[in-house]
């Protein structure tokens, strides 16, 4: 089989490594990829958000399946346009990618069909929602509608920040048209679980459970970024929250999606919120996450691509997704300076290592080829540095170990990833 990954994260990277594992594959490209990828796969020149090209490159290669890892394409339609030319393709359609495309639109679906959510209220006029605000109750949060790397959403903690806020979405623009609409939400606390699951259209399955960190600094300090570390399966995602989840959500989401006439099929990623009224969902996203994939996806015992193409086929019923029952930590190696500004082109020390030790993986993120053939910083984020081990404290004391590995001019990280184990 040949297969075509679309994205150039270290998401894509683990997804490629997986892939390369079936027994099934000959061949793996890579749109855009980069340099970890490329010791996998074909790396090709063309942009996730170039359908035509994409569309265009799978024709003539011949591909047989291709893999859709980020957001903005599934969100901007790519599914639609290369099952247009009766392509095979994982991921889901546009009007089923809106679960994650609109924050007002997946709010909606879970008000509707009765789905555990913080309570919220959407607005397109920011007169009618610093109104709002003035009456709601603090600490508050402010989403912007649509797709902003992440980024926004604000939590606020007084009435003036969140008059900013309102101001920043909808009147300035700062995430530009994502804040056209915005949703004003109930404030959750309790701890966060990303749960991943493949879906058919109808039938869902769930993969173990992951914990992002998702700001720059440790105790969860600085901005948030697009994740610093991960570890698999969260202890906190117990039997009880499973059954809970299985009740009230994974199932209802589905089900509404179909109702709805938005038949999803590829991976939804549950953001949940394990608060003292039970789990709540935070967001739903329409890919695998970054990092989760990277400590989920290497301790899947099935072969990637019968699960993807049971999603396709809608035969997932029929899959046993199992996983090896062991731990999994990643830790993000980071261009000092990130998110906000950082330098880039430091050559890269170390990486051979992970290709020589069982249970250890170096997933490339930001990196890049140089004109001497040298990998090179070519991101924030620049490397997933993943390793298992027998249970979460193993794992997480051979993933620092294995940071040591590796040696890059301004390399950044956090200390602390997986501390929440210690009080699980
Ligand atoms: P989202 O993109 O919706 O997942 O939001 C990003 C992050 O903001 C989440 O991972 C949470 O840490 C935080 N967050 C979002 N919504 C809420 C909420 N209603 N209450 C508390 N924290 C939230
Ligand atoms: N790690 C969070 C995400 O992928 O959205």
């Amino acid at each position: 089989m040949k297969v075509l990954i679309v994205g150039s994260g270290g998401r894509e990277h683990a997804i490629a490594a997986s892939v390369s594992k079936s027994s099934r594959v000959d061949k793996i490209y890579c749109a855009p990829g980069n340099a970890g990828i490329g010791q996998l796969a074909e790396c090709v020149p063309i942009g996730a958000m170039e359908f035509e090209k994409l569309v265009a490159f799978a024709k003539e290669k011949e591909i047989d399946f291709t893999i859709i890892g980020m957001d903005d394409p599934l969100v901007g339609g790519v599914v639609d346009a290369f099952e247009a030319e009766g392509l095979r393709v994982f991921g889901p359609r546009k009007n089923a990618a809106i679960l994650e495309g609109s924050k007002a639109f997946s709010k909606d679906l879970m008000k509707k069909y009765h789905i555990p959510t913080a309570a919220y209220e959407t607005f397109d006029d920011p007169t009618a929602a610093a109104e709002y605000v003035k009456t709601a109750k603090l600490p508050i949060v402010l989403k912007a509608d649509g797709l902003a790397l992440g980024k926004g959403v604000l939590i606020c903690n007084t009435l003036d920040e969140a008059l900013a806020g309102v101001k920043e979405i909808m009147e300035d623009k700062k995430f530009g048209a994502a804040g056209n609409h915005m949703v004003v939400e109930e404030f959750m606390t309790g701890r966060e679980v990303s749960v991943l699951s493949f879906v058919d259209g109808k039938t869902i399955k769930i993969m173990s459970s992951a914990q992002d960190h998702k700001r720059a600094k440790d105790g969860d300090q600085g901005l948030n970024t697009g994740g610093m570390g991960t570890f698999s399966p969260s202890p906190f995602y117990t039997k009880e929250v499973d059954e809970f989840c299985k009740k009230y959500i994974y199932q209802a989401t589905v089900d509404a999606m179909a109702a709805e006439g938005r038949p999803f099929t590829g991976v939804i990623f549950f953001g949940l919120m394990l608060t003292s009224e039970g789990p709540k969902v935070l967001e739903y996203n329409a890919r695998f996450g970054d990092p989760e994939a990277q400590v989920v996806l290497p301790r899947m015992k099935n072969d990637v691509l019968d699960v993807m193409e049971a999603c396709v086929n809608g035969t997932l019923d029929q899959i046993d997704l199992q996983f090896e029952d062991n731990a999994a930590v990643c830790v993000v190696l980071a261009s000092d300076g990130y998110p906000v500004s950082y330098e880039k082109g430091f050559e890269i020390g170390g990486l051979d290592r992970f290709l020589k030790e069982d249970g250890y993986y170096c997933f490339h993120a930001g990196t890049a080829l140089n004109g001497e053939g040298k990998i090179v910083t070519n991101g924030g984020r620049v490397l997933g540095v993943t390793a298992k081990g027998a249970d979460l404290k193993e794992a997480r004391a051979n993933a620092y170990a294995a940071t040591e590995w590796v040696t890059f001019q301004n390399k950044y990280m956090r200390h602390d990833i997986g501390k929440a184990i210690d009080e699980a």
